[in-house]
């Protein structure tokens, strides 16, 4: 049961999940502005931090509210005083997430454990190249899922995945585990034989309870969504009415997982 505060409303724990994979163009920032949306059903509040540079999960989200730059996250001086409106904030991309370093580090987890009693959730969508914000973004989050495509060498990607996980719960998190919810097939050929046999080839290398059930696959809706900023499922076509109804059953998974519900979805 949620302590109440004074007022009486529940006093709030930001869950915060991050959504991972230092390969470029598998659906991160599909996934996690579509998590967003999705988390933030019911006016729950919700921050989104969008550390990649290149903006775009800032840019499919702009019709949000506005709560300053990420990169003051990792500002000492700044103290970032933010009120969680319902909804979603986000922290956009800026360009001073290009000199952020470890040093940083220690102040972007002082900064996210002050939004803590703020937000219900707290997204966070990563760059592709490692460094010391993807490290950042290890060492404060609660829960971790990461999008990979079904093409050839996808299990390096997942064994690199693994590593910085443990690299950062041992360096950043004092041994803290990170909640891994799962390797969820984004962007899938289901025609393809190829990527349905690297499909079965990770979910024996890895086990089952590691692979979501649902898939994200390769549609034209989802780009169609993310160009309008809007969530996939309020598009009225009937090759977006098929992604929507795939991507709410694989957030529902997410939302579950995150809550410690059992693993009744997972293959
Ligand atoms: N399942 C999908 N089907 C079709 N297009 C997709 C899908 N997932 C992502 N895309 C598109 O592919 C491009 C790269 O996706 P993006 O989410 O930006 O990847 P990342 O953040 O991993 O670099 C974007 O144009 C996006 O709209
Ligand atoms: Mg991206």
């Amino acid at each position: 049961m949620a302590k109440k505060d004074q007022t009486g409303s529940a006093k709030r724990q930001m869950q915060t999940i991050v959504v991972n994979n230092r390969k470029g163009g598998v659906g991160k920032t599909m996934l996690a502005t579509h998590l967003a949306w999705f988390l933030a059903e019911g006016d729950r509040p919700v921050l989104f931090v969008d550390l990649d540079a290149q903006g775009n999960g800032s840019r499919t989200l702009a019709a949000a509210a506005h709560g300053g730059v990420a990169s003051e996250l990792f500002d000492p001086e700044t103290t970032l005083a933010l009120t969680a409106a319902p909804g979603i904030t986000v922290l956009s991309s800026d360009e001073r997430l290009d000199i952020v370093d470890l040093d940083d580090v220690p102040a972007m987890v002082k900064a996210m454990d002050s939004l803590r009693s703020q937000f219900a959730y707290c997204v966070i969508d990563t760059p592709p190249t490692w460094g010391a914000l993807n490290f950042a973004a290890l060492t404060v989050c609660d829960h971790l899922v990461a999008p990979i495509e079904m093409k050839d060498y996808a299990l390096d990607g997942v064994e690199h995945l693994l590593k910085a996980i443990q690299a950062a719960e041992q360096k950043g998190r004092g041994g803290r585990k990170i909640n891994f919810l799962g390797l969820l097939a984004s962007r899938f050929n289901s025609h393809s034989p190829r990527e349905k046999e690297n499909f079965a080839q990770i979910v024996h290398a890895m086990g089952k309870s590691m692979i979501f059930n649902g898939v994200l696959a390769q549609r034209d809706g989802y780009e169609e969504a993310v160009a309008e900023g809007v969530p996939v499922w309020t598009l009225k076509k009937r090759a977006a009415v098929l992604a929507g109804q795939e991507m709410r059953f694989v957030l529902e998974q997410i939302r579950d997982r995150m809550d410690g519900l059992p693993a009744k979805e997972i293959i």
